[in-house]
């Protein structure tokens, strides 16, 4: 039985050290923002090259906290891709804004920066929603197109959010994910590029202003302590025994994981590109292969390659059957189906194929000849 990821596989090689980092924190006891979470947010600064990084409890606060600092509410539009996870809406919903969608590039399945600009000329004509944030999505690993993005963001006047959460360890033009916009928010879900054994995420940023509201939103606003409230915050806190166990996992990260990645995802392409749609990698740009999808030629083939799959125990996943402006929860928008045609087809053919840095040629080889077959 292959494994869609394998952290069993991780942490048998990384267990010495995993485990001497947790007895580290079970022998020092300082659980709530111990020596271990200063430490892995200055081990990321450095990766990411940024001035900041302010760690907190899961990918979703990460980017809840920038949209808090930033005031977003009722009547603000928030721009975003429909083919993601809901978390990066939820973010907005819950401050009382309105995400307001544009759709994906059919090569990349990020959000496509001519329908972006669309969407903000829409909204101001429109008149009722204040455009406010653009927050792309670095879909499966793959950077968006930042360049294009910061420049309708600086001619908009609008703030960029950039949600990393699968994106870590990607890079565009030379620099990491976690670098562009405004801020950004990564996830520490275990099954993404970079996982702790539990929830944790991350908000990177350049901006010290910023970076002084989310230390004090992620302890309850805290002022110059816990017990002096200056504006209403949140729990928003890393534990210091998830951060113990990233630190280990973050050096096998950045040594050998990404590479590991991008050499079985080069070999699925290689051995996968004249049977299916294989992913779209564009020049400049290095993905952290969160995901590794693929395309078929229709739903009907989809289930096929699937249960295919499944029957000789390999497992597969879909992100995402359903594009979030046609999930119930966001009934209330308006939007039906056929206003996102990319999303929406790429929602009933894509699937994912076991990807992590452990997986091996020989099951890359199995998989690529179950498809081929
Ligand atoms: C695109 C995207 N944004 C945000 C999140 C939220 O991260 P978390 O699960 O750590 O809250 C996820 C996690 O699945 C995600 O895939």
């Amino acid at each position: 039985m292959v494994q869609f990821i394998d952290l069993g596989a991780q942490y048998k090689k990384l267990k010495e050290d995993i485990d001497e980092n947790i007895h580290k924190v079970l022998n020092h006891g300082r659980y709530i923002m111990g020596p271990e979470v200063a430490e892995l947010e200055s081990r990321l600064i450095e990766y990411v090259g940024v001035k900041h990084c302010i760690t907190c409890s899961s990918g979703t606060d990460a980017l809840l906290m920038p949209l808090m600092a930033w005031e977003i509410g009722e009547g603000d539009a928030v721009f975003t891709t429909p083919f993601t996870f809901i978390a990066t809406t939820e973010v907005i919903s819950l401050l009382g804004a309105t995400p307001v969608f544009a759709d994906i590039d059919p090569s990349t399945y990020n959000i496509d920066s001519v329908k972006l600009e669309e969407s903000i000329e829409r909204v101001i004509c429109e008149g009722k929603l204040k455009p406010k944030v653009i927050v792309p999505v670095d879909l499966f690993g793959l950077p968006a197109e930042y360049v294009r993005i910061e420049a309708i963001a600086e001619k908009y006047g609008l703030k960029m959010l950039e949600d990393t959460a699968q994106g870590f360890g990607g890079v565009y033009n030379g620099r990491k994910a976690g670098s562009f916009g405004n801020a950004a928010g990564t996830s520490f879900f275990p099954a993404k590029p970079l996982g702790c054994y539990g929830d944790g995420g991350a908000i990177f940023t350049n901006d010290d202003e910023l970076a002084a509201i989310l230390k004090s939103i992620r302890v309850h606003g805290k002022g110059s302590e816990k017990y002096d409230n200056i504006r209403v915050g949140l729990n928003a806190r890393i534990d210091t025994l998830q951060a113990a166990i990233l630190l280990p996992k973050l050096k096998a990260f950045v040594e050998y994981e990404v590479d590991a990645r991008n050499r079985f995802a080069e070999m699925y392409t290689k051995g996968l590109k004249d049977v299916v749609k294989t992913p779209v990698i564009p020049e400049g740009f290095v993905s952290s292969w969160a995901q590794y999808s693929v395309l078929a030629n229709s739903i009907e083939e989809r289930t096929t390659l699937q249960e295919k799959l499944k029957s000789k125990g390999i497992p597969t996943m879909i992100y995402y059957k359903k594009p979030l402006h046609l999930q119930t929860a966001y009934n209330k928008l308006g939007y039906k189906s056929g206003d996102f045609i990319v999303s929406e087809d790429v929602s009933s053919r894509i699937f994912s194929l076991p990807m992590h840095p452990y997986l091996g040629q020989d099951t890359v080889s199995t998989i690529i000849d179950v498809i081929c077959n």
